[in-house]
C-alpha cells in the first residue's frame, strides 16, 4: 500500500475557492448532462459521430470485468481521422502545424497528412507488416510520429509508442512483451539543445528483441545524423521506403473490438503494464470528450503539450482532435528552450486558442515569472486545460490570471492511461469550477468515492472508483488478463479501482489528491516505486532498495531512495552518482532519484515488508506514524536522525 488515504487527507490544502468567472458559453445548455441519464444511449449518439462500415448490434456487452462496446461495428481509425475530412473543404485545412526545437517549421494539411499516412501505411505493408502485428513507435514529437501511428491504424497492427525518453532496456522490454515486428525511430531528436541519441538507443536495445524484423529510421534534419549506423536489411531509411510507396492503401476493416494500440505505464511491480485499447470506443470516447471538453470549432487551433509518449499525445494530439478536423499544434522540444518564453512564442505565433498543459509546466511557467507571457499577445486563448496531477490552487489562478488573462475557462480533467478518455472534467460554460477540483463526472461516466469496505463516502475522503464500463476503458493487459483483473477489479468485485484518493465535497465535487499504491507521479508522469528498486538492485553494489516519492514544489514529487549496499561496496558520492546514472540507464531520465541515501537497514514489518510510510515520512520531515508493527523500531529512528544529518 502506498499513501495511506489519511495522510493525502492531511496534506490536502482547504481553501476558499474564488466566486465563479464570467465565461462565455461554450457548450450551449446543460443537455449534455441530461443525456447522458440514458447513458448507454448517449455514447451511441457518440459514436454516430464517427463514420462506420458496419453499424453495431449491441452498444455495450458487458461481463465484469471484461467489457465490449458497439458489438459487431466496423470502422477504421485513420478513416476517421483523415478520409473523411479529405473528402470535405477540411481538406485543405491545417491538420499540423509542427515546430522544432532548433526553429524549423512544417505545416501539413489534411490533405497532405492523408497522403502522408497512405504511402507510410503502403510501405509497411511492403515490409511485410500485417493486420495485427505489434509495431513499435519511438520517436521525438515530430510529424512521422503521428503519422507512423495513424499508419498503423490504417492496416489494423497495433501500435507501442515508447516514450523517446525512456532509455534503451525500457524501450527493449517493453518491444519484449508486445513482441514488436517492427520499429520506427529518428536518428535522434532535439530536447534542450542536445541531441538525443535516438537510434543509438535503438542498436542497444535490439541487441535482444528477436521479434523485430523491420526497422524504420526518420531522417530528423532530411541528413543523415553523421553517428548512425544502420544495419543492412534489418534498418531501412524513412525516405526510401516512402520513396516508391503506393499514395493509397486501402484501410483495414477493423472490428470495434480490435485493438488499436498498446501502450506501457507504470504499476505496482517492476514490470510496466501493456494497456490495451480497442478502435470503437476509444475512438467514440476520444470524439465525444474532444468535443465537449475543447468544444473545437472550424476556426480553432488547438495546442495539448503532451508527447505522443503518453496516453494524453494519443488521445488528445492525435485521435481526439484529427477526427474532429482540428488544426493542431505539435511542437518537439522543451518548453523553455532556448528562452523561458518559448511556449508563448508558439501560442503568440499560431493564435492558439485552446491550450493543454500540466501542472507541473504551469507550475514552472510560475517560477520563471508572469513578464515571459506579459510580453506576448495570448489574446487568442480561450479555453485552458490541465491533467496529469492534482494541480494546487496557487498554480490554477496563477494560469488563470496571466495566461487566460482572467476570461478563459479552465478544465481540470482526471483520467488516466488505462481510462482512454477523460473521465472527471468540467464541461466549459457549463460546470462550475473550483480552483483544485477536477470537478464531476463527463457526462457518461459513473465515479464513486468508497471506504475501504466498499461504502460510498457521499461528503468525504475515500478511494476514486469507477462504477460503470465507459467505452474508452482498457480492454485487458497485454499478455496478463490476470493482472488485469487483480490490479483494477478484484477490491471491489464489478468495480473499477482507480488507484487514486479523492474527497467529495457537499456540491458532490471530486478532489483528487493523488495515488494510494505504489506508483509515484514525477512531473505528471507515473513511476512505480518497484521499478525504481528493480533498477537499483540490478547494481552489483546495492543489496536492497526501497523509493519513495518527496513533495517537490515544481515537478509535484520527486524520487527518493534508499539503498542498502552489499558487503565490499562503501557508500561514496562516485558511488551516489552512478546509481543515479545507472537508474537513468535502466529506465530514463525521468526517474533519477533527487536523492539516494545510504543505510545499514530499512524499517520492515515482522513478515519482512519495507514500510514505505516510514521512509516517506522521513524523506518528507514529517513525525513518524505508527511503529509498533516494525521488527525493529530502533532501526527507523536512527535512520531518520541520520538522513536528517545528512541533509543539512
Ligand atoms: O493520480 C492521477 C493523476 O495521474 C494518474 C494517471 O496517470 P497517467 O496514466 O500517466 O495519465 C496521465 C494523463 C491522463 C491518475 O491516476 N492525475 C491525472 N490527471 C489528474 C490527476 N490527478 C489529479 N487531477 C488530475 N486532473
Amino acid at each position: 500500500m502506498g499513501k495511506q488515504l489519511d495522510t493525502l487527507l492531511k496534506e490536502a490544502r482547504t481553501f476558499e475557492p474564488p466566486p465563479a468567472f464570467k465565461r462565455r458559453a461554450h457548450v450551449k445548455s446543460k443537455a449534455a448532462y441530461r443525456d447522458a441519464q440514458r447513458r448507454l444511449d448517449y455514447w451511441a449518439k457518440h459514436a454516430r459521430t464517427l463514420e462506420w462500415y458496419k453499424p453495431w448490434k449491441k452498444v455495450l456487452d458487458w461481463k465484469p470485468p471484461h467489457a465490449k462496446w458497439f458489438v459487431g461495428g466496423k470502422l477504421n481509425a485513420s478513416v476517421n481521422c483523415l478520409d473523411r475530412h479529405v473528402a470535405t473543404a477540411t481538406r485543405n485545412k491545417a491538420a499540423l502545424l509542427w515546430e522544432g526545437e532548433p526553429g524549423d517549421r512544417r505545416v501539413f494539411t489534411y490533405w497532405e497528412l492523408h497522403r502522408e499516412v497512405n504511402r507510410f501505411a503502403s510501405a509497411l505493408k511492403s515490409l511485410g507488416v500485417k493486420r495485427g502485428d505489434r509495431v513499435a513507435i519511438y520517436l521525438p514529437m515530430i510529424p512521422e510520429a503521428a503519422i507512423a501511428m495513424l499508419a498503423c491504424a490504417r492496416i489494423g497492427a497495433p501500435h507501442s509508442v515508447v516514450f523517446g525518453g525512456f532509455s534503451s532496456e525500457a524501450l527493449r522490454d517493453r518491444i519484449n512483451d508486445a513482441q514488436a515486428k517492427a520499429l520506427i525511430t529518428a536518428d535522434i531528436g532535439y530536447r534542450r539543445g542536445q541531441r538525443v541519441q535516438l537510434k543509438k538507443n535503438v542498436d542497444g536495445a535490439l541487441e535482444k528483441t528477436p521479434s523485430i524484423e523491420h526497422v524504420i529510421v526518420v531522417q530528423r534534419d532530411g541528413k543523415p545524423a553523421p553517428e548512425t549506423r544502420m544495419k543492412a536489411g534489418r534498418d531501412h531509411w524513412y525516405h526510401d521506403v516512402m520513396a516508391d510507396a503506393a499514395t493509397y492503401c486501402k484501410p483495414a476493416i477493423m472490428d470495434a473490438e480490435d485493438t488499436l494500440y498498446i501502450l506501457y505505464t507504470s504499476g505496482t511491480t517492476g514490470k510496466p503494464k501493456g494497456i490495451v485499447h480497442t478502435t470503437g470506443g476509444y475512438m467514440t470516447q476520444a470524439v465525444a470528450t474532444t468535443k465537449l471538453v475543447f468544444d473545437l470549432k472550424d476556426d480553432d487551433v488547438y495546442w495539448c503539450m503532451a508527447d505522443v509518449g503518453w496516453v494524453t499525445g494519443h488521445t488528445y494530439v492525435v485521435y481526439g482532435p484529427l477526427a474532429l478536423g482540428a488544426t493542431v499544434v505539435m511542437y518537439e522540444g522543451a518548453p523553455d528552450w532556448p528562452e523561458k518564453n518559448r511556449t508563448w512564442d508558439i501560442v503568440e505565433r499560431y493564435g492558439v486558442t485552446v491550450f493543454y498543459t500540466a501542472p507541473t509546466a504551469i507550475r514552472a511557467f510560475m517560477k520563471w515569472g508572469a513578464e515571459y507571457p506579459k510580453g506576448h499577445d495570448l489574446s487568442t486563448l480561450r479555453l485552458l486545460g490541465t491533467v496529469g496531477e492534482p494541480i494546487n490552487p496557487e498554480a490554477w489562478m496563477w494560469y488563470h490570471r496571466y495566461i487566460g488573462n482572467k476570461r478563459c475557462p479552465i478544465v481540470d480533467t482526471w483520467w488516466q492511461t488505462e481510462t482512454g478518455g477523460i473521465m472527471l472534467t468540467p464541461l466549459p460554460g457549463v460546470t462550475k469550477t473550483k480552483p483544485g477540483s477536477a470537478t464531476v463526472p463527463f457526462p457518461g461516466v459513473e465515479a464513486d468515492l468508497v471506504d475501504s469496505d466498499g461504502q460510498s463516502v457521499k461528503v468525504g475522503g475515500g478511494f476514486l472508483v469507477l462504477t460503470s464500463p465507459w467505452p474508452g476503458m482498457l480492454r485487458t493487459i497485454y499478455g496478463d488478463d490476470q493482472r488485469f483483473k487483480d490490479q483494477y477489479w478484484s477490491r471491489y468485485p464489478g468495480v473499477y479501482f482507480t488507484g487514486d484518493g479523492a474527497k467529495r465535497d457537499k456540491d458532490g465535487y471530486f478532489w483528487v489528491l493523488g495515488r494510494v499504491d505504489d506508483v509515484l507521479n514525477v512531473a505528471g508522469h507515473r513511476i512505480g516505486t518497484m521499478e525504481v528498486e528493480s533498477a537499483l538492485v540490478a547494481h552489483p553494489a546495492v543489496a536492497e532498495a526501497a523509493v519513495v516519492g518527496r513533495p517537490h514544489d515544481v515537478k509535484g514529487e520527486v524520487v527518493v531512495a534508499f539503498a542498502i549496499l552489499r558487503a565490499g561496496h562503501d557508500p561514496s558520492d562516485a558511488l551516489l552518482a552512478e546509481l543515479k546514472e545507472h537508474v537513468v540507464r535502466k529506465i530514463g531520465a525521468i526517474a533519477r532519484p533527487a536523492d539516494v541515501f545510504f543505510t545499514a537497514d530499512l524499517p520492515k514489518t515482522r513478515s519482512g515488508k519495507i514500510m514505505r510510510r516510514l521512509l516517506r515520512d522521513i524523506a518528507t520531515g514529517r513525525a513518524l506514524g505508527d511503529v509498533t508493527t516494525l521488527a525493529d523500531p530502533s532501526v527507523v529512528a536512527s535512520l531518520k536522525q541520520r538522513y536528517e544529518e545528512t541533509e543539512e
